[in-house]
């Protein structure tokens, strides 16, 4: 008998060579080639041997037919970022770092779709179903009719279900699920693939919505090939930072709803609690003003929300300046500190450069731009900028001030949190009836003789 070839896979983009290399050619990573179990290539035929499916056109598909109704748990954070509530028959994957609170958050969504009228049933391949009823019992769940298994096996899994018949099944996690006729070890690139694909499409004849739960690896990548993410209809990944209560659960892909929808959680005793202000939260450890802290009116998904930006420029003692930011992208700062130097001659050389976006949140519209800007310059400069005013707008490579959208949202939640100013860009629609006094500016140049003097 021919030996088996070996074949390697790329965890990161799911690529697959003949030989191990320390560089992923595809998608250019670093030490994510693994060995992985070759697929069996089945007999040769001629014919393709296959069964014909049905196929239908369009118009065909009746539009009297109503889709079928989502179920809200009542967790009104979670049922946002899933777009309004849990499609039937639907994937979902979860993922985080371990720690983070998955478990928690799932269990507790499990007890609330089951109260919600959803057969649910829990999967747990980490932990026995007593340390699950443990946890339930300190969440206080322990009435919820949530049906509970400790199973890796994937066979034993779906016949479990296929016998049940949930209405939603969480698979908690599917790097310890194992498919026996896959010859890796559980956790390998082939398995989590495997697992993924048999649970989904198991799931989605059955009519049965199926969570999984993936744990992150420490470069931020759900540890397995990347072709998980497109098995699933919909990607949430629950973020926060050791030592924050805050805890963000974010769409980042989404069939059935907007993507980058946010969902706020603070974890506590008892389990996570719904933030329904987040604005309120991330601004409550606010001290008085500053050099360096301005807060910036964002949008997160479809909702408004306020963030203090914080900057801190010293001196450096290295020949390399540092530049360090938590929670915003570097290559942006990077921009924005050569548009202050080129635009507005205002230099950061020998200046080290620290950026940090308090409560542990993660910024990614370019819409921040300005209240960067204002927060590096009013560190610089050692001027606070008034507490009572949020600052946005986009910075162009000229120096321009571009507008940005949902101008008039963001303005509202200001003034719903007492604010009472607002920088903005000049071509900004801010409507009438805000109630903010707003300082339009046009270009970068502008806005630091303004607001800074210089
Ligand atoms: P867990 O849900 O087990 O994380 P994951 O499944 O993502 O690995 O969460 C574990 C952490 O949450 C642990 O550090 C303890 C903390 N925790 C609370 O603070 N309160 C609680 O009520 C529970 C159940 C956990
Ligand atoms: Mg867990």
């Amino acid at each position: 008998m021919a030996k088996a070839q070996k074949i390697f896979t790329c965890s990161a983009c799911g690529a697959s060579s003949s030989k191990w290399s320390g560089r992923c050619e595809a998608c250019g990573e670093w030490n994510t080639i693994l060995e992985d179990a070759p697929l069996s290539s089945g007999p040769a035929s001629k014919s393709l041997g296959g069964k014909r499916g049905a196929s239908l056109k369009l118009t065909d598909l009746s539009t009297e037919e109503a889709p079928p109704p989502r179920t809200e748990c009542g967790m009104r954070e979670l049922d946002r970022v899933l777009g309004g509530g849990l499609v039937p028959g639907s994937a979902i994957l979860v993922g985080g770092d371990p720690g983070i609170g998955k478990s928690t958050l799932l269990l507790q969504a499990a007890a609330l779709f089951a109260q919600a009228g959803l057969p649910t049933i829990y999967v747990s391949g980490e932990e026995a179903s007593a340390q699950v009823r443990m946890r339930a019992q300190r969440l206080g769940l322990t009435d919820a009719p949530v049906r509970l298994a400790a199973e890796t096996n994937l066979r034993d899994i779906m016949t479990t279900l296929d016998a049940e018949r949930p209405a939603l099944a969480i698979i908690d996690s599917i790097q310890t699920m194992w498919a026996d006729n896959v010859d890796s070890a559980p956790g390998s690139v082939s398995q989590v693939r495997a697992a993924a694909h048999e649970l989904t499409t198991f799931a989605k004849k059955r009519g049965i919505s199926v969570v999984l739960v993936g744990h992150v690896t420490k470069d931020g990548q759900i540890a397995g090939p990347r072709v998980v993410e497109h098995m699933v209809d919909t990607v949430l990944y629950f973020e926060g930072e050791r030592g924050h209560q805050f805890r963000i659960l974010r769409a980042v892909k989404n069939r059935f709803g907007p993507a980058d929808e946010i969902g706020v959680f603070e974890m506590t005793g008892a389990g996570l609690s719904e933030v329904v202000n987040p604005s309120a939260l991330f601004l409550s450890d606010r001290e008085d003003p500053a050099p360096g802290s301005v807060v910036f009116a964002g949008i997160e998904g479809t909702r408004p929300v306020l963030v203090e930006l914080q900057a801190l420029v010293a001196p450096s003692p290295h020949s390399q300046p540092r530049r360090s930011v938590l929670g915003w992208d570097s290559g942006r700062l990077a921009m924005i500190l050569a548009v202050l130097e080129a635009r507005c001659g205002i230099p950061f050389a020998g200046l080290d450069v620290y950026l940090n976006v308090a409560g542990g949140m993660k910024i990614s519209e370019p819409a921040a731009d300005l209240a960067v800007a204002a927060a590096l310059l009013s560190a610089r400069e050692d001027a606070s900028i008034p507490k009572d005013t949020v600052v946005f707008g986009e910075i162009s490579l000229s120096g321009a001030l571009r507008p940005v959208g949902q101008t008039e949202n963001r303005l509202k939640e200001a003034q719903k949190l007492g604010f009472t100013s607002a920088i903005a860009p000049t071509r900004s629609k801010t409507g009438s009836g805000s109630g903010l006094n707003i300082q339009k500016m046009s270009d970068l140049t502008g806005f630091v003789g303004e607001i800074f003097g210089a």
